[in-house]
């Protein structure tokens, strides 16, 4: 079965990029992009997703973008708790539980992005870091997606073990039977296709290798073997 590619393109990307994805990617189901807000409007021949979105409805609240406005312009995916939202806008797992429950209430599709830090790694607290994240973070109803995304492996060009995220994404299958599960961390052209063979990972949330064309292309290959 095919299996999910979701690029984050981050605040990387361009126009020129958006109509490389049009041309190649119109009409392939299994593949989402989420671009920076400013793209959202232009690209309606494929998948969207949004990189964020605020929890209330409406407001004073500057910078920000609401569900109302992303469902006008067609987003149906929208990830929520990325670790570098997390890390330099200081969300916290309660604001990710009140954004997710936003989508679900606006029919957008949050992926709710987990994973733990390298010193929390190093210190074999993995699973426990996961668990509270996912007791802090899940919204109330169903319909989310999750992202196993160790921070330690984001843009760095290290990967946990096949063996490590197969132990985590079985755990999360464990808990969450329906649910679609994505790894992100350092997927590039050469290891997603043992990234896609790997029974409990449902796709995967790519970072740096989506802004390149012909390694996105590799890679969408490989998630349809
Ligand atoms: P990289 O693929 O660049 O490691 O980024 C992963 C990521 O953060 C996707 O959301």
């Amino acid at each position: 079965m095919q299996k999910w590619v979701v690029a984050n393109w981050k605040m990387n990307g361009s126009k020129n990029l958006l109509n490389e994805y049009k041309k190649i990617f119109q009409k392939h189901e299994k593949l989402i992009v989420c671009t920076p807000f400013i793209y959202l409007g232009e690209s309606a021949e494929i998948n969207l997703g949004a990189q964020n979105i605020h929890w209330q409805p409406k407001g004073a609240y500057t910078g920000e973008v609401s569900a109302s406005m992303l469902v006008e312009f067609g987003v149906k995916y929208c990830l929520v708790g990325h670790s570098e939202r997390r890390q330099h806008f200081h969300e916290t797992n309660t604001d990710v539980r009140a954004k997710a429950e936003t989508c679900l209430g606006a029919d957008i599709m949050p992926i709710i992005c987990i994973g733990e830090t390298l010193e929390q790694y190093e210190a074999n607290q993995t699973h426990e870091v996961l668990e509270r994240q996912l007791a802090e973070c899940l919204p109330r109803g169903q319909g989310f997606w999750i992202a196993y995304e160790p921070v330690w492996a984001i843009g760095t060009g290290i990967t946990p073990t096949t063996d490590e995220i197969s132990e985590v994404h079985s755990m999360l299958r464990e808990k969450l039977p329906n649910t679609t599960l994505l790894y992100g961390g350092s997927v590039n052209g050469d290891n997603a296709a043992t990234i896609f063979s790997m029974p409990n990972v449902d796709g995967a949330l790519v970072g740096g290798a989506s802004l390149d064309m012909a390694t996105i292309t590799k890679i969408y290959s490989a998630s349809a073997k």
